[in-house]
């Protein structure tokens, strides 16, 4: 027996969850990824027992939402997925705030948003992907990410205790939350987000110019978003166009023709395939205008560690 199906009887024994092996390209917004342990836990009570098994046993996790801005190696992995189903799917207004499960779907949310006619999340308009996922990576636009708009957060730690953090015990930064060190290895599990009244014809209208505007700009074949973050007073895009690689192709990943900060997968690419088209921009664009640029996808390897390249 090899190690994930060792692992998924383990698991499987246990509860009454989903557990499987699946191939994480076809979880991957960019569909590449060898294959993983996936476990679905619905409640609360399921994902801290889940935790406390990896803990236990050293078994590395990672907790994935819509798998949009992570590079997953091609090769199969030893870190279990996790996925936060059931009841983190769970979804309300109370006056000017949202509270919701970390595994919403930032769209859902976003839709809630327009009806009860509460503005803030319109940045959000075309994003793939869940809630959690959103405020883990301060997903938006250039300008704003979904984390700022969170008033608390309900976390698992890593041995499954569950503990309230407001806005003063997380610091935002362009695409990043960074959380207390003792909470390295964490789970957010749901959000109250702060939201301004304002109607529903508003945000509507808002969040539609948002989306045209990122649907004329942004390609639609699969990718995981802007690859690049951009540098300081300037865009990762325009660099990488700058250098002439809009086109250019490794395997069957590509630089997007329509934004030069996205690989987009054009048929049966690899995340290698992905990797090396990031390092040519990135070299080309430190040659030609001295940027080092910093990658703003993740970018995991077999253990589930997240790599710094570049
Ligand atoms: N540009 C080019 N060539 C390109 C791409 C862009 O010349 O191939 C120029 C554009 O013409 C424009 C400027 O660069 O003058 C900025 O481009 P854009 O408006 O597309 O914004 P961006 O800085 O490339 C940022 C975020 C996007 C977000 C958009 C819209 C980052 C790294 N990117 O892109 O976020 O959707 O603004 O708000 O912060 C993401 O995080 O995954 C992402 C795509």
């Amino acid at each position: 027996m090899d190690e994930l199906a060792r692992k998924a009887a383990e698991l499987s024994g246990r509860f009454n969850l989903g557990v499987r092996t699946e191939k994480l390209s076809s979880l991957s917004a960019m569909g590449t990824g060898g294959r993983a342990l996936v476990v679905e836990a619905e409640t609360l009570a399921e994902l801290a027992e889940l935790l406390k098994i990896h803990r236990l046993n050293d078994w590395p996790y990672l907790v994935v939402g819509g798998a949009s801005n992570i590079l997953f190696p091609d090769e199969d992995v030893s870190f279990s997925v996790l996925r936060l189903t059931g009841t983190f799917a769970a979804l309300q207004s109370s006056g000017s705030e949202i509270l919701a499960g970390a595994g919403c779907s930032t769209a859902k949310v976003l839709a809630l948003s327009e009806k009860a006619g509460l503005s803030g999340l319109e940045m959000t308009a075309g994003l793939p992907g869940t809630l959690g996922g959103a405020v883990r990576g301060n997903a938006g636009s250039a300008a704003k990410g979904a984390a700022e708009l969170a008033s608390s957060l309900e976390m698992l730690d890593a041995d499954g205790r569950a503990l309230r953090l407001g806005p003063g015990d997380f610091q935002i930064g362009y695409r990043s939350l960074a959380l207390p060190t003792e909470l390295a290895g964490g789970i957010i599990t749901s959000l109250r987000l702060s939201l301004i009244p304002s109607s529903p014809q508003k945000v509507k209208e808002d969040s539609s110019r948002v989306l045209a505007a990122r649907r004329a700009n942004q390609p639609r074949e699969r990718s995981l978003g802007c690859v690049f973050k951009n540098p300081p007073g300037d865009s990762a895009g325009r660099l990488i166009d700058q250098c002439g690689l809009k086109g250019v192709k490794s395997g069957g990943a590509m630089i997007s023709p329509k934004h030069a900060n996205f690989i987009v997968n054009v048929g049966g690419a690899s995340s290698r395939d992905v990797l090396a088209l990031a390092d040519r921009a990135a070299d080309e664009v430190k040659v030609r205008f001295g940027h080092d640029l910093e990658l703003e996808i993740k970018t995991a390897n077999k253990r589930g560690l997240f790599i710094k390249r570049l």
